[in-house]
């Protein structure tokens, strides 16, 4: 765990919920916060069950709260039906809320379209239409690679209505990942888009759809849908590919959606874990969208005014709860946007706060991190030049947030006058499990506080027995929650040994570290297994070592991750190349090479910041490469530990030359 993340548990300053803020608040006050944390704890089962009952639409009622009989895979509201989508449309226009705006889209390039529930609803129903006539009905799985955009979250909702497992994969992973991807979840249908647009530039999707077709074993996929962002030019094949407007153009705008069981898959999302390949999160309908909805209640104080803005992409477990189906099931108005923080200038996410009045803004720490450095450098784009009045709160997600970054969103972004709600979570959770409540909790800068009623999180020993407030230890959560990864797709064995193992208890293993001050209140440590934090992206130092050694140049490589001011973690790989170790410009080549193969392999996303060259890898006498070592090496510092089991010590030296 790294010193810089350590830091911050020096931190001292308490910044209590604003009067005025408390006031309105949905959980207002701490004597709330304690009712509802008394009745969870006292009866989960009654107390979830409540809550089931009434914020979400039942086809069919739940009989039974939770089924444990078969631990660690729970069944929730396993006797009860629903649909996801018609809790996110109908549920809203039949109160009254069709005229209201659902969505605020903002392309790259500026441009605004608005979309009503009612008009999001006929969209999601001629979507939905259009893939009933082609045969796709409950249970069959598509994979969404689209650039964020309302078709993207229409096609989720089609997918949802129809109760079709929708897999999204990030518009920013390579044709390789894509292929991976399709294989794992069996999909057999894709929906796409001819090129996206980012910060100016057009980007092709739909090729990287065609290289994956190419890599074969794909035959099960019967259609290509695309979805015609630029117009961009692309390969066809009639057979297979489809234009999404000429599938729509005709259906009828209503369509009925389809009641599944609580515990039918909704999504799975592929995540990285330690060992070599992503592994398939699954999620439920039910539960799942009973802590989405709630969430936003809770932690974003959702109202009926508020313009909410999460700056996640659909690709991400975020921009799922909190763009295509947490705003949703609350009837709220979101802003979509297409672009990047930086385009055309770094002051965009300020003008579009000021233009849309967003009150709610939710945000990663890298993007944070980015935009101060840049208005630095430009006073015109410091949040300072912008009109920042209308919002409320503000959030954050993905990684820890650096006290001093945390200090500048709370005076320059909130103005000292919104809550900073940090909220700690994962793929795996479903939504968020320690965060602070705007109207409730005073705020620490750099801890995201304490634990939401019903999610027993709590620090354990390798045991799982509790550990005292101060000391570091295994994030778990006890007892299981309605929103909770219900399994690895296609493969229920490692999601018992890595979520679930035995020696904890029970427990749910979160894989981080971290500990709990006096208050109760959680510091995140940092991951306590081979995954790192790259821009709050999650990355296995597995598949970007898998990677390399699959480069016909490369014999062995070792990957750690390194502090990095920007993107909270940077990949730095160490190389052993089949031929001699190579110096100077070639070195400097052979590492672009690499690179860019990362990139093409994975993705962009995953690129390492730096490569370096040895003979060989610092390995003990039984042949273990020495990461703790490496990690030191990477950062630059000098190594001050015990090398005495390392086979080889001349290598460190060799390994802390920069290319
Ligand atoms: C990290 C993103 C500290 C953590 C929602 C976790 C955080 C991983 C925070 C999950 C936070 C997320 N403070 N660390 N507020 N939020 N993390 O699955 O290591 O992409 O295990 O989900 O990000 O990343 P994932």
């Amino acid at each position: 765990m790294s010193n810089s993340i350590q830091s911050v548990l020096v931190e001292t300053r308490v910044f209590p919920p604003p009067e005025g803020f408390v006031k309105q608040a949905n959980i207002s006050g701490q004597a709330a916060y304690q009712a509802l944390l008394d009745e969870s704890d006292r009866d989960p089962n009654g107390f979830w069950g409540r809550l089931a009952k009434e914020n979400l639409h039942w086809t069919k009622p739940f009989t039974q709260v939770l089924d444990e009989s078969n631990a660690p895979f729970y069944k929730w509201f396993g006797d009860g039906e629903l649909n996801v989508s018609a809790n996110c449309l109908e549920a809203n226009i039949e109160r009254g809320l069709g005229d209201k705006v659902a969505i605020i889209f903002e392309a790259d390039g500026g441009e605004v379209t608005k979309v009503t529930y009612h008009e999001l609803y006929e969209r999601v129903c001629q979507m939905a239409n259009g893939l009933k006539s082609l045969g796709y009905k409950t249970g069959d799985r598509a994979i969404i690679y689209l650039p964020m955009s309302i078709e993207a979250v229409a096609a989720m909702q089609a997918c949802a209505r129809l109760g079709i497992i929708h897999s999204v994969v990030f518009g920013g992973f390579s044709s390789k990942a894509l292929h991976e991807r399709i294989i794992d979840v069996g999909a057999s249908l894709v929906i796409t888009a001819d090129e996206q647009v980012r910060g100016g530039k057009q980007i092709p999707l739909k090729p990287a759809v065609d290289e994956a077709f190419g890599m074969g074993g794909c035959d099960i996929v019967r259609h290509c849908l695309v979805y015609k962002r630029t117009g961009g030019s692309v390969a066809w094949d009639d057979k297979r590919d489809m234009w999404l407007h000429d599938l729509v153009k005709d259906q009828p705008k209503t369509c009925e959606a389809v009641p599944v069981n609580a515990e039918h898959p909704l999504f799975i999302l592929y995540t990285s874990g330690s060992t070599g390949k992503p592994k398939g999160v699954q999620h439920s309908s039910g539960g799942y969208l009973l802590w989405a909805k709630l969430t936003m209640q809770w932690t974003f104080d959702a109202k009926p005014d508020d313009v909410f803005w999460c700056t996640a992409d659909v690709g991400w477990v975020t921009g799922h709860t909190y763009i295509t189906y947490g705003p949703l099931a609350n009837g709220m108005t979101q802003i979509v946007f297409e672009g990047v923080p930086t385009y055309p200038n770094a002051g965009r996410f300020w003008e579009m706060i000021q233009r849309h009045h967003v009150s709610i803004f939710y945000t990663a720490p890298t993007a944070i991190r980015s935009l101060i450095k840049a208005s630095e450098a430009n006073a015109a784009v410091h949040p300072k030049s912008f009109d920042l009045s209308s919002l409320r709160l503000l959030g954050s997600v993905g990684e820890p947030i650096n006290p001093e970054a945390w200090m500048w969103y709370h005076i320059n972004v909130g103005q000292e006058r919104c809550p900073i709600v940090d909220t700690w979570w994962q793929t795996e959770t479903g939504g968020h499990m320690i965060t602070p409540l705007p109207g409730v909790t005073p705020l620490k800068p750099g801890s995201c506080t304490t634990r939401l009623p019903g999610i027993t999180a709590a620090i354990v020993d390798e045991t799982g027995g509790d550990v005292e407030a101060g000391q570091g230890g295994f994030l778990v959560i006890k007892r299981p929650w309605p929103s909770m990864i219900r399994t690895i797709w296609g493969d229920p064995e490692r999601f018992k040994t890595s979520y679930f193992p035995e020696e904890l208890r029970g427990y749910y293993l979160a894989g981080d570290g971290a500990q709990c001050d006096a208050d109760n209140c959680f510091w995140i440590m940092g991951r306590i297994d081979d995954v790192l934090n790259v821009s709050g992206h999650r990355l296995g130092t597995m598949e970007v070592e898998s990677a390399l050694v699959a480069h016909e140049l490369v014999a062995e490589a070792a990957v750690v991750g390194r502090p990095d001011a920007t993107t909270g973690e940077a990949v730095v790989a160490f190389v052993v190349l089949k031929r001699a170790t190579p110096d100077g410009d070639e070195a400097v080549a052979i590492a672009k090479q690499l690179r860019d193969w990362i990139s093409k392999e994975i993705g962009p996303i995953a690129k390492p910041k730096e490569i370096r060259f040895g003979d060989n890898l610092p390995k003990t006498r039984s042949g273990k490469i020495m990461r703790r070592l490496l990690r030191v090496v990477a950062k630059g510092e000098e190594v001050t530990q015990d090398v005495s089991t390392l086979e080889n010590p001349a290598i460190l030296d060799q390994l802390t030359k920069p290319v």
